[in-house]
């Protein structure tokens, strides 16, 4: 019997997210007697019943293409911006998704849309995901698609910069994508050779990060690269966050509403002083090494254009294997990438579940074993 299955992308694009879509589309259609609908711009899109058909032509010529031809939201079901007010949204999409007959729904996303995917399984709806981010940051897969392209773009941005720095005998301080997660930072700084990696999940002393800089001056190279993750922190800011966030936690067992509402907006001015600090930090550079130093932010360069073919395989290989798990029956799950293969790993184990850089990771070893500062 024909099985109709929606699918819908949510969160920050990610390269590779059409290249899913078309092969989940595909081999359901082609194998499994499946009829897909996508919904347009992530949860939103499913509340407001916007919809597009992805049969015949629709799935053709877009493996390659950037972005996702469904659109994309931040927003989640249970707290949606709607009339003005922030309201539950879900009882709409289970109308909704009964209202289009749907046998499965899947969302493709990182670690919010998982979160979200969850609520909606307990709701009683068929879902199955799959995991994408360019932060590489969801647990239980072995990575993301969208990750290998962002690794790819950030280490030619750090290519070109290393010429730059060189001629002019600057620091460049390259600020690459991750909030939480330095998994890019840390990657494309290894491939692009950068002196100083700074990360979210480890963090920085200025001093120490400048004195190796100085140290390079001393055996004659007069330029450093600085990659530097967006949710990079220095010692103090971190352990200011640690106690604040540790604040939160204990005001909410407390039931103490003002004390929360009191720390969150704390928390919420730290982060935001944040916003500005590769700016900030190429000045501390230059005034501590004194060496000219620039900023450079990548920004949402690593998010667009093509995919790489590692992401085109991989989002293939994921979109292929929830067509068969759906086939068989099989939903509440993330399609995970193991191996060579993919796997069913229950939402409840992934929900919530951030993968960040382990500080006894390969990578991180690999970096200090040729010469990089972590900053620590
Ligand atoms: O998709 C994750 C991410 O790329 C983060 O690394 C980054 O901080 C964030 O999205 C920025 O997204 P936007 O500007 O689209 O909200």
């Amino acid at each position: 019997m024909t099985k109709h299955i929606g699918i819908l992308t949510a969160g920050g694009d990610s390269p590779g997210l059409n290249a899913a879509i078309r092969g989940a589309g595909k081999a359901g259609q082609i194998n499994h007697d499946m009829r897909i609908i996508g919904f347009k711009d992530g949860f939103r899109g499913l509340v407001e019943n916007r919809t597009m058909s992805l049969d015949g032509s629709v799935l053709s010529g877009i493996l390659t293409v950037g972005g996702t031809i469904l659109g994309t939201s931040r927003d989640k079901p249970h707290k949606m911006k709607v009339g003005g007010k922030v309201q539950d949204m879900t009882d709409v999409i289970v109308e909704n998704y009964e209202a289009n007959h749907l046998d499965a729904l899947i969302c493709i996303g990182g670690g919010g849309t998982q979160k979200n995917a969850l609520e909606l399984k307990n709701k009683g709806l068929n879902i199955i995901t799959m995991p994408k981010t360019i932060d590489n940051d969801v647990g239980m897969t072995d990575v993301t698609f969208g990750f290998d392209t962002a690794l790819g773009i950030a280490t030619e941005a750090i290519d070109r910069l290393h010429s730059t720095a060189h001629s002019h005998h600057r620091i460049i301080v390259v600020e690459i994508m991750g909030h939480n997660s330095g998994w890019l930072a840390l990657g494309s700084g290894i491939a692009g050779g950068a002196d100083v990696i700074l990360i979210p999940e480890i963090p920085y002393s200025l001093e120490l990060a400048a004195e190796s800089i100085r140290q390079r001056v001393k055996n004659g190279k007069k330029f450093s690269i600085v990659a530097v993750a967006e949710g990079a922190m220095e010692i103090d800011e971190a352990k200011r966050i640690r106690k604040l966030e540790k604040r939160i936690r204990e005001s909410e067992e407390k039931n103490s509403p003002k004390d929360r509402k009191k720390a969150k907006s704390e928390l919420k001015r730290i982060h935001s002083g944040l916003g500005d600090h590769t700016l900030r930090l190429a000045r501390q550079l230059e005034e501590l090494t004194g060496l000219e130093a620039r900023p450079t932010i990548l920004g949402h360069l690593q998010r667009g254009g093509t995919p790489s073919a590692a992401d085109r395989v991989l989002a293939t290989r994921l979109g292929t294997a929830c067509a068969r798990y759906i086939s068989e029956g099989v939903s509440g799950v993330m399609v995970a990438a193991r191996g060579e293969g993919a796997e069913p790993v229950p939402l409840e184990k992934v929900a919530g579940n951030k993968k960040t850089v382990p500080p006894d990771h390969p990578w991180i070893q690999s970096a200090r074993d040729v010469g990089v500062s972590l900053g620590d």
